[in-house]
């Protein structure tokens, strides 16, 4: 079995996230979306993370979480991500814990979730933030998809 690597894509001025492909040969089985913002607080902003349907289960959304988290551990700078999918899809989610069990502190009644954060940054603030980034994303996840588009 052919072992997964990682390309890695620059932000541009079009799709200012920066992606990291999972491919095997070429397949392509996850990909990530990080983006790194100064303000209000430095931290990279985990805008999404998915594996291929047909390829979840075997550790390539670890291999994703562990790239991202090797950044941040490597910077010092914090990470932030908005766990919509597992923290709606409710308690008996079997996704929800994943980040918990890698270190990240859930925002209490949230579905964001931080690591590294810096003293001082509140709940409130993350919320406003994540509202922000939400609309942020959303408007550039076209443009992050059809130029480099993820796995189905
Ligand atoms: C979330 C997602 C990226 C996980 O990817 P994956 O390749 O299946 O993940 P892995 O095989 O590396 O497993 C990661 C962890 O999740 C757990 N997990 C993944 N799918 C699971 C399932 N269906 N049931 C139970 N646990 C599961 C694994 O046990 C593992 O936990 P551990 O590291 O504590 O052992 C994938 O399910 C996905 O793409 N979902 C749709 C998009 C999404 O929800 N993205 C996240 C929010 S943006």
């Amino acid at each position: 079995m052919e072992k997964p690597r990682l390309e890695k894509y620059p932000a541009t001025a079009e799709s200012p996230a920066k992606i990291n492909r999972l491919m095997i040969g070429d397949k392509h089985v996850g990909v990530s979306y990080v983006q790194y913002f100064s303000r209000p607080f430095p931290h990279y902003y985990l805008g999404y993370v998915g594996t291929a349907t047909d390829e979840r289960e075997k550790g390539y959304g670890r291999m994703l979480m562990d790239e991202f988290e090797s950044k941040l551990l490597a910077t010092g700078r914090a990470g932030v991500l908005n766990d919509m999918l597992a923290y709606h899809n409710g308690v008996g989610s079997p996704l929800l814990g994943m980040y918990e069990r890698r270190g990240w502190q859930r925002i209490p009644h949230t579905s964001v979730l931080t690591f590294n954060l810096p003293p001082g940054v509140g709940a409130e603030d993350l919320r406003k933030l994540v509202a922000v980034r939400k609309q942020q994303f959303a408007r550039t996840s076209k443009s992050n998809q059809s130029n480099r588009a993820g796995p189905k």
